[in-house]
């Protein structure tokens, strides 16, 4: 079949890119969907077995920082979009280790951004119905602090300019124009990745779009992020290491929004231009673990709230950025994207499904899930 596109996803056996990858698949099927994911202890492809053979979906192992690879694949696959999620993403881990996100992060991105180049230069109508979409966070505006309205006490209601109602620990919030100022290896990698990427359009004309996203949540989430890893410590009444005094704020958004958001973005967004997606939506850390511990509780039936003495305090996070919170007005004001899901909603939602899928869990944990790629795509 002649497919009306040939669209690369980087990092779709992540935690985003499964939902993403998962999105365009189904809702496309006049699309090719080429997953290419280096299968990193973050990349398991059990999230994507739903979806694994349907003709218009191919998985590539590969790793981005391969520019021979990943412009052999463009041309053999005749890319026309590259939506680029792939990236080192733990914040703990590029403490301990930055040089691999430098790679990862910093050159990967260079060596798609060159390979996209080179093969799309190479083609009679150039860059013409092209484009190549970067996937980054809020952590590259760096801090915000906590500031409240004379008066009032946080979290305090605003509006937004698009009208919508955002609770709020702060009158500052994170716009497309707001500084970079990163402050962990990972956000420094992100915002020298976010660089690239727009001197790739300034330089040679190449069609991007870059988006600079909140804190996901929601089902194959990685369980060394703070809602699974605190979910699966609840359910098996383990401490909870909650950083500092957990009055860290941040903005959560439902991961199945952000790639709602990306679909539109891809589709719809301008070229060259830069959209923030949040969920106008900030929780303290602290209060934040408090619901999900009631929530885990009342659905094993346990005595709601009973889990409260695992909450244990430790060693703060190095550089450990206070406050997140994400304006995204333009996105709402010019391509019309909100978030579908209220919170409550949202964390019902999440904490139901890593209950249902222990299986899924146990399986990274015990790190079973890297044997998954062996056997269902080498036969071995
Ligand atoms: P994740 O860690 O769950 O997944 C990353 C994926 O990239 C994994 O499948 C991994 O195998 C793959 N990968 C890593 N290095 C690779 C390489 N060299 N070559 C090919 N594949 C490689 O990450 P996530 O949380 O899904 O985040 C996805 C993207 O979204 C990242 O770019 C991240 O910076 C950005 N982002 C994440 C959040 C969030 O809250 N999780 C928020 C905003 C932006
Ligand atoms: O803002 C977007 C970013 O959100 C993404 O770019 C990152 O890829 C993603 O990992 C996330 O970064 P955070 O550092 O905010 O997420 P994390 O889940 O690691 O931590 C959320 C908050 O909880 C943060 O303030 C640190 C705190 N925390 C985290 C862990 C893992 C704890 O208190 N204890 C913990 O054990």
């Amino acid at each position: 079949m002649a497919y009306k596109r040939s669209i690369i996803v980087t990092g779709g056996a992540g935690f985003i890119g499964s939902h993403v990858v998962r999105l365009f698949v189904e809702k496309y099927p006049d699309y090719r969907i080429i997953n290419v994911d280096k299968l990193t202890y973050a990349g398991n492809l059990a999230n994507l077995k739903d979806i694994e053979d349907r003709p218009n979906y191919r998985f590539v192992k590969a790793d981005i920082c391969d520019f021979d690879a990943m412009l052999a694949l463009m041309q053999e696959e005749q890319v026309d979009g590259v939506i680029h999620l792939a990236a080192e993403s733990h914040v703990d881990r590029s403490i301990k280790d930055p040089f691999t996100f430098a790679k990862t992060n910093v050159l990967g991105t260079l060596s798609l951004l060159q390979a996209a180049r080179l093969y799309w230069e190479s083609l009679p109508e150039k860059y013409e119905g092209k484009r190549f979409y970067h996937i980054s966070t809020d952590e590259v505006y760096g801090a915000l602090e906590m500031t409240r309205p004379e008066g009032v006490e946080p979290p305090f209601s605003t509006k937004a300019s698009s009208g919508s109602h955002h609770l709020a620990y702060g009158e500052e919030f994170f716009r497309e124009d707001s500084k970079y100022q990163p402050h962990s290896p990972y956000s420094a990698a992100k915002a020298s990745s976010d660089h690239f990427v727009r001197a790739f359009h300034d330089t040679y004309g190449m069609p991007v779009i870059v988006t600079n996203c909140s804190n996901n949540y929601g089902p194959y989430q990685f369980p060394e992020k703070l809602i699974p890893l605190f979910i699966n410590n609840i359910r098996h009444r383990k401490p909870l290491p909650v950083y500092g005094r957990g009055e860290n704020v941040r903005d959560w958004l439902y991961v199945e929004d952000h790639a709602r958001a990306i679909d539109l973005i891809f589709h719809e967004g301008r070229v060259a231009e830069t959209y923030n997606i949040g969920g106008f939506n900030e929780w303290k850390n602290i209060d934040l673990i408090r619901v999900l511990i009631a929530t885990v509780d009342r659905l094993l039936g346990r005595l709601e709230g009973a889990d409260e003495d695992l909450i244990t305090y430790v060693a703060d996070r190095a550089g450990h950025d206070l406050r997140y919170a994400i304006d995204s007005s333009k996105l709402q004001r010019e391509l019309g994207w909100e978030p579908s899901l209220q919170f409550e909603e949202g964390i019902e939602k999440t904490v139901r499904w890593y209950l249902d899928h222990q299986d899924w869990l146990d399986n990274v944990t015990s790190g079973d899930y890297q044997k998954y790629y062996e056997t269902m795509y080498t036969g071995r």
